[in-house]
């Protein structure tokens, strides 16, 4: 079959994301405009703000996606674009730029599924070429190979805590959601109360770090008066966190996040807290947020054999996939759960997993290929069923 070309475009939350992708996988370009970090209001994104932001930075994204992949419009066989679920001014700017592209140049357009997007992109051929650079230390020894349908997929990150049962690209099911905050504003929030800077990898990996014991920098000193010697046994000192809603296919993280804004405010404000009982916090808290993970993963998994849906690989992506100790967890906890069965657990490298429009343009491919177009009409859907 020819090989054809699909420009990518995604503007859903708070990045501007334009790319080339073909049929093959061969990633021609993949632009991203990150939005200046103040925009970003506590714990979300300010929609007006992201929606002005898009509307300027969309035209040159799309232009240096086209001059990166060294090829004009004319040379690019259909656009495929975010249609949902987002916020509805944001997604508007790349189903806009995508009808217009298309209407004007007539090339078929593909409204495609976000998540869905977010879940096909390991199965992007080209990451599994020689160079297996996106592997992490933490699981260096597990042979990465495509996953295959029916699989898992654990989407985690600022804007999702979701597992779907992905039957074929364009067949999933929602098994677990949240209905609160997300995992990655959880580990946002919890980074805060314990007087974290973010440095340069952002509030979650902070916490990572500072709970595996790594010098921190601190926002909020602690108050010369407190002293580790004040508390002796740090971890007996702070909250049991337990599982929410167990053995229910739902997540929770607004209570683990709350307990420790409760305990630091009952401590009299975290500069009271000494920095040993401040890791302890962030060690209980992730291991908390790690076990449910976990946890659901098991039960969504059982919950497929019940169906009668034999499950091999485990899909795990956004910006929360990257915490190494998930990872080591994770692998530890379905071996555990699963003795004897290989499961195949898939972590698409880092600059794929967070918001990209490779994704998009590669979600796109399959309904290229059956000749499944929008209409130039095609509405938006901020709030889009899987
Ligand atoms: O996918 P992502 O980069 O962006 C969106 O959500 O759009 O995910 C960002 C989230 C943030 O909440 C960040 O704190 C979290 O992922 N995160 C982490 C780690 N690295 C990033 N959370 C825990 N551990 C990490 N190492
Ligand atoms: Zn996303």
């Amino acid at each position: 079959r020819r090989c054809f070309t699909l420009l990518g475009l995604e503007s859903s939350a708070d990045d501007t994301c334009a790319a080339v992708v073909t049929s093959e996988g061969r990633i021609l370009s993949n632009v991203v405009v990150k939005q200046n970090q103040e925009l970003a209001i506590y714990g979300g994104i300010h929609p007006y703000a992201a929606i002005q932001r898009h509307q300027q930075n969309m035209p040159g994204a799309i232009r240096q996606a086209l001059d990166d992949a060294g090829l004009d419009m004319s040379s690019i066989d259909g656009i495929a674009y975010t249609r949902g679920p987002g916020i509805g001014g944001c997604l508007s700017v790349c189903s806009t730029a995508a009808k217009t592209l298309g209407a004007t140049l007539n090339k078929p357009i593909f409204g495609v599924h976000h998540m869905q997007a977010h879940a096909l992109t390991p199965l992007i051929p080209t990451l599994y070429a020689a160079h297996r650079t996106f592997t992490s230390a933490a699981d260096a020894e597990q042979p990465q190979t495509p996953p295959q349908f029916p699989f898992l997929a654990l989407l985690i990150s600022g804007g999702h805590t979701l597992l779907l049962l992905a039957r074929s690209p364009d067949e999933f099911t929602t098994l677990a959601t949240t209905p609160d905050i997300s995992i990655g504003n959880a580990f946002d929030h919890v980074a805060r109360y314990l007087g974290l800077a973010p440095g340069e990898r952002g509030y979650g990996a902070a916490l990572e770090a500072f709970a595996a014991g790594a010098p921190a920098s601190f926002t909020h000193g602690v108050d010369a008066d407190v002293h580790d010697a004040d508390e002796p046994d740090a971890d007996a000192a702070v909250p049991d966190f337990a599982v929410p809603l167990r053995g229910q296919l739902a997540f929770s993280y607004g209570g683990p996040r709350s307990r420790v804004e409760i305990f630091v405010r009952e401590r009299g404000g975290v500069e009271r807290v000494p920095e040993a009982t401040r890791r302890a916090l962030a060690r209980a808290f992730q291991a908390a947020a790690v076990r449910q993970l976990e946890e659901k993963t098991v039960l969504a998994l059982r919950h497929c054999e019940g169906l009668g849906v034999r499950v091999q690989d485990v899909v795990v992506s956004g910006g929360v996939a990257s915490n190494s100790y998930l990872r080591q967890r994770l692998r530890a906890g379905l071996n555990e759960a699963f003795p004897g069965t290989a499961l195949n657990l898939v972590y698409p490298p880092p600059h794929l997993c967070t918001d990209n429009a490779v994704m998009v343009a590669w979600a796109g491919m399959h309904r290229f290929a059956a000749g499944d177009f929008d209409t130039y009409d095609a509405s938006i859907r901020p709030k889009w069923r899987i």
